[in-house]
This record gives structure tokens, C-alpha cells and sequence, in this order.
């Protein structure tokens, strides 16, 4: 695998190539056996956005893996200052043996990646949060020892989160309804890939979207960089929240928050307690997910 860009470049068996090395890298690290594959590597860790989760496992899943992380906010280094990407690609090129990068555009990431010699791991756009997603996928695949057939729901904004749950679970022969307001539905190119799979619906209506479902998703109302939007969506928002009377509809499922969590908001505080081990598991996996992605990508 060169780069992790999003989950719509990736096969079914590429993504269970990296589950399966996640899983056998979080058995080492419980059991006290050091892996040090990338040791004397390097990775450029670029934030144009806020982090707690992403910049905490990315930093220390490559020192546990023998490497060393380099942060760099896009504020205090040059790209806050306009020096161009393909620029900033072909410098760290020259220095360290792979980026991640969480920025607004998508296409910041590919053109980064276009340009690099090294691999590129996106740590959140506007458009994906790939890493996230293969963590929870991870933590589904533990509680039900498979993913195929299983039933995912996700209530709320069609946005990273939800684009690459869709792509994600499709990919692993998952069932994906997905419930949003109009006029925040995923974006076009992952209907477009979803659109002929039986096993994906889109609905307003958030009942229908979690029948039956195994495993129930959700997410923010305003993203970061939505700031500005946040009274205007807790208005086209309003009920869509994960609480009981949604979770007595469900397969008796589990629940998935990326987190940060708005409770009262998208998920209910007595809903978020009740799976809060679930929902911290799913936090410890990016962590051996992302493991397993920087040496698939940087262990050449
Ligand atoms: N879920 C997630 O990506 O968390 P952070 O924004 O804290 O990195
Ligand atoms: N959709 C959220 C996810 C945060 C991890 C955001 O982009 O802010």
C-alpha cells in the first residue's frame, strides 16, 4: 500500500490486511512484545485543524513501532503562510519517511501525496477520516468476530465520518443505511459508488435507518471549519439523536462515536454512557489501526 488517502482507493482484502496486522499488533503490544519495524524512521505529522486522538496515537504508535513523530501545525510552520504543498511534499520528502496530514480539502492531501516520495496518511479532510474508520471497523470486527452481514446505521451529517462508514462498510459486504437531513446528505462521489449496492439506503428518516441495525454511528452536527454553521445546523439537526427510544429499534447494537461527542446533541448522555466502553475501545484502536497503516506504507 503507497498511501492512505481514503477508503474508495482501497480493496475489501486491503482493508482486512490491515485489520488483521492491527489485531496481531495490538496482541504484541498487550503482551509486552516490541515491534520495531520502523526504527530511525521519521514521520511529518501536519495539523491544519484541532486534534486530541489523532496527534496522541499518530505520535505514539510510531515510537512504539521504533520511530519518532515530528508535529507540525500549519500555523507555525510555513504551510500557514502559503508555502505551496507540492512544495512542502518534496521537502519532507527529503527528510522524513512519511506525512500525515489533517487539512480541509481532499485534494490537498492527493496533491501532497502526488508529490511526495514518501507515503501519505490522511488523518481527516472535509471529505474522509480513513483512519478512523478502519479502527472502527477493528473494533466491530472484535465484538462480532466478522463484519460481513452485519447491519451499520449512521444518523446525522453526511460528512467525512459518514462518507467513509459508507465506503468502509460497503467494501467489508456490510448493510449501510444512513439517515440525514436534506440537504447534508454524504458526498456525491460516495453515492455515486454506493448507488447500485443493494445493501445501501439513504433516508430522512431516522427510525427506518436504525431497524434492526447491529452497529449504530453518529457524529457531530458541525464539523470543524463549520464553526460558523453551528446554531443554523442545531436547527436542521434537531432530532436526529442516537437516545433509547432509537436504540430499543435496533439489533440490541453497539455504538460507534468517533468523538468529540455533543451529548444532547447527536447522542444522548444516558446512550453515550451506556456504550462508553465501546466508544473507548473504538479511541484505543486508532491507536493499533494506524500501527498497522504506517508499516504497510512505510515499511518498504
Ligand atoms: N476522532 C478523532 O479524530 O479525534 P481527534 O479530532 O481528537 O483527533
Ligand atoms: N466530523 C468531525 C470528526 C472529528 C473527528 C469533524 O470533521 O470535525
Amino acid at each position: 500500500m503507497k498511501n492512505l488517502l481514503k477508503l474508495l482507493d482501497l480493496s475489501g482484502s486491503d482493508i482486512t490486511a490491515i485489520l488483521d496486522l492491527a489485531d496481531q499488533l495490538k496482541f504484541d503490544a498487550k503482551n509486552g512484545i516490541a515491534q520495531r519495524p520502523l526504527a530511525g524512521k521519521t514521520l511529518a505529522m501536519i495539523f491544519e485543524k484541532n486534534s486530541t486522538r489523532t496527534r496522541v496515537s499518530f505520535e505514539t504508535g510510531i515510537y512504539q513501532l521504533g520511530g519518532q513523530g515530528i508535529f507540525l501545525s500549519g500555523a507555525e510552520s510555513q504551510i500557514g503562510r502559503g508555502e505551496p504543498v507540492e512544495d512542502t511534499a518534496r521537502v519532507l520528502s527529503r527528510y522524513c519517511d512519511g506525512i500525515m496530514i489533517r487539512t480541509f480539502a481532499q485534494e490537498t492531501v492527493e496533491k501532497l501525496a502526488y508529490y511526495a516520495d514518501i507515503p501519505v496518511i490522511n488523518g481527516l479532510t472535509d471529505f474522509a477520516h480513513p483512519c478512523q474508520v478502519l479502527a472502527d471497523l477493528m473494533t466491530i470486527r472484535e465484538k462480532f468476530s466478522r463484519l460481513e452481514g452485519l447491519k451499520i446505521c449512521y444518523i446525522g451529517d453526511g460528512n467525512n465520518m459518514a462518507n467513509s462508514v459508507i465506503v468502509g462498510g460497503l467494501k467489508c459486504d456490510m448493510s449501510v443505511s444512513v439517515a440525514c437531513p436534506e440537504g447534508f446528505d454524504p458526498h456525491p462521489s460516495v453515492l455515486a459508488f454506493a448507488k447500485d449496492n443493494a445493501k445501501f439506503s439513504l433516508t430522512r428518516d431516522i427510525r427506518e435507518a436504525a431497524a434492526n441495525a447491529d452497529v449504530v454511528f453518529t457524529d457531530v452536527w458541525a464539523s470543524m471549519g463549520q464553526e460558523n454553521e453551528r446554531e443554523a445546523r442545531k436547527t436542521a439537526f434537531a432530532g436526529y439523536c442516537v437516545d433509547d427510544a432509537l436504540m430499543a429499534l435496533t439489533n440490541n447494537a453497539m455504538v460507534q462515536h468517533c468523538l468529540p461527542a455533543h451529548r444532547g446533541e447527536e447522542i444522548s448522555a444516558e446512550v453515550f454512557e451506556a456504550h462508553a466502553k465501546e466508544i473507548f475501545d473504538e479511541a484505543e484502536n486508532r491507536l493499533h489501526a494506524q500501527k498497522a497503516v504506517m508499516v504497510l506504507t512505510m515499511n518498504r
